[in-house]
């Protein structure tokens, strides 16, 4: 293990009826809420009408900003800032997937800027303060209801960036499976492919002695491959509606990455697809994830060999450890094939025509990678693979 320190600031409250936990929550940052939220399926399932109710009880002045798109946009962000600024906004509530939270959270510090918040999307500028904020989660997938991440596009310029900074944590963080029952079923099969791709993420990465975090990145994705086929079946199942959702959580909350840095390769090279072609997240990653596997099972077999019989039961008797490690990656893709997720970038009707742009847009901060450091041409290979 590396040094490290540890800091999750979060109140998680999760389970059924917790809603009115932001009666609690909410009125210590003041009067003033900003409620953001996302094109229409809070209004669809009722959960905006339980939400308003919620916040009058509280005695609440409320805003809203509605719309923000799957890959939330800086022009979204920039009208919830412009709201903040005008009404003297005192905190925010987000609710909805993780693409609301992470406009939020760009919101919130933006409202405490004087500058064009993509600054701090594009690294040029660190925010120094941000509105207090809580989030209602009604999709299991990114972790971002307890983690700082947030992941924004520009849409004039095709950029697509993660950031982060100590004042874009949640204050808390509220989960009730029942507002996932009504995930529709693509949604639902994104979002298992995102949270086993964070785990994997940090899976891949070059410290040693990690025997303790290695058994807690296998041990939720066991539990997530084990429950994914059964929620495929019944969408309805609130037992593991549960199961996904705490375990999206805790596939991005920093608890599996103490000790040593994740690789993040194959998430940077999707947000340049994404950034591209606006296609969703995992979507990008059910491709590239077995690609970037394939590519790099070289730096270090023993470790996808290891991923192959823990993770995925392959059995390694007679076999050279590259062997066992192919094994398990054909095995991830073939799982992920069996929920319905896609194989290949032609799914969404991306060839090569735009490769070296997508190439030229992952490799904007320069190599990446931290189990292995990629270069164009491994970024390029892995496209092409992925096509
Ligand atoms: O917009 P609405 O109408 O709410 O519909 C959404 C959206 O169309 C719908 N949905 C959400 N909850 C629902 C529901 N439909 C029915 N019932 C419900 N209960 O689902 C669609 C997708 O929502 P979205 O929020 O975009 O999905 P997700 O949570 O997967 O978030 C994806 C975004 O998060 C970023 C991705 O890049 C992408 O922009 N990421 C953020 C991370 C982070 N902050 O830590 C890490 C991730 O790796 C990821 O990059
Ligand atoms: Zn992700």
């Amino acid at each position: 293990m590396n040094a490290f320190s540890f800091y999750n600031p979060v109140k998680l409250i999760f389970g059924k009826e917790q809603l009115q936990a932001v009666k609690k929550e909410l009125p210590q940052y003041g009067k003033k809420v900003l409620v953001v939220y996302g094109g229409g399926s809070i209004k669809k399932n009722g959960l905006y009408d339980e939400v308003i109710t919620t916040l009058k009880e509280a005695g609440l002045e409320i805003f809203e900003l509605a719309g923000v798109e799957p890959n939330p946009r800086i022009s979204t962000a920039r009208k919830g800032i412009e709201i903040c600024k005008k009404e003297g906004i005192d905190m925010l509530l987000a609710v909805g997937g993780g693409s609301v939270i992470d406009c939020t959270k760009l919101i919130a510090v933006g409202a405490k800027y004087d500058g064009d918040a993509w600054d701090f999307v594009s690294r040029k500028a660190q925010p120094k303060d941000g509105l207090p904020f809580g989030t209602v989660l009604t999709l299991a997938a990114t972790g971002s209801e307890m983690n700082a991440g947030s992941v924004i596009t520009n849409e004039e310029t095709q950029e697509k960036y993660g950031w982060g900074s100590p004042f874009s944590f949640p204050k808390f963080s509220i989960l009730d499976p029942t507002y996932t029952l009504t995930v529709p079923k693509d949604h639902t099969i994104y979002g298992v492919v995102d949270m086993m791709s964070h785990i994997f993420e940090q899976y891949f990465h070059n410290a040693t002695n990690t025997p303790v975090q290695d058994r807690m990145c296998e041990g939720v994705l066991k539990a997530v491959i084990e429950t994914a086929p059964k929620l495929m079946e019944d969408l309805q199942s609130y037992e593991h509606r549960e199961t996904i959702l705490f375990a999206g959580t805790m596939g991005l909350n920093n608890f599996l990455q103490m000790g040593y840095n994740g690789d993040w390769a194959t998430h940077n090279i999707e947000h340049a697809v994404s950034a591209v072609y606006d296609i969703p997240h995992a979507g990008g990653l059910a491709v590239l994830f077995p690609q970037w596997m394939r590519h790099n099972v070289k730096v270090n077999p023993a470790r996808f060999a290891q991923m192959a019989v823990r993770v995925f039961d392959v059995d390694s008797a007679g076999k050279s450890e590259e062997e066992v490690a192919y094994e398990g990656i054909d095995r991830l893709s073939a799982f992920w094939t069996s929920l319905g997720a896609p194989t290949s970038l032609e799914y969404y009707d991306i060839d090569d025509e735009k490769i070296d742009l997508m190439v030229e847009k992952a490799m904007v901060y320069g190599e990446f990678g931290n189990f292995n450091k990629l270069k164009d041409e491994d970024v390029k290979a892995i496209l092409q693979a992925s096509l």
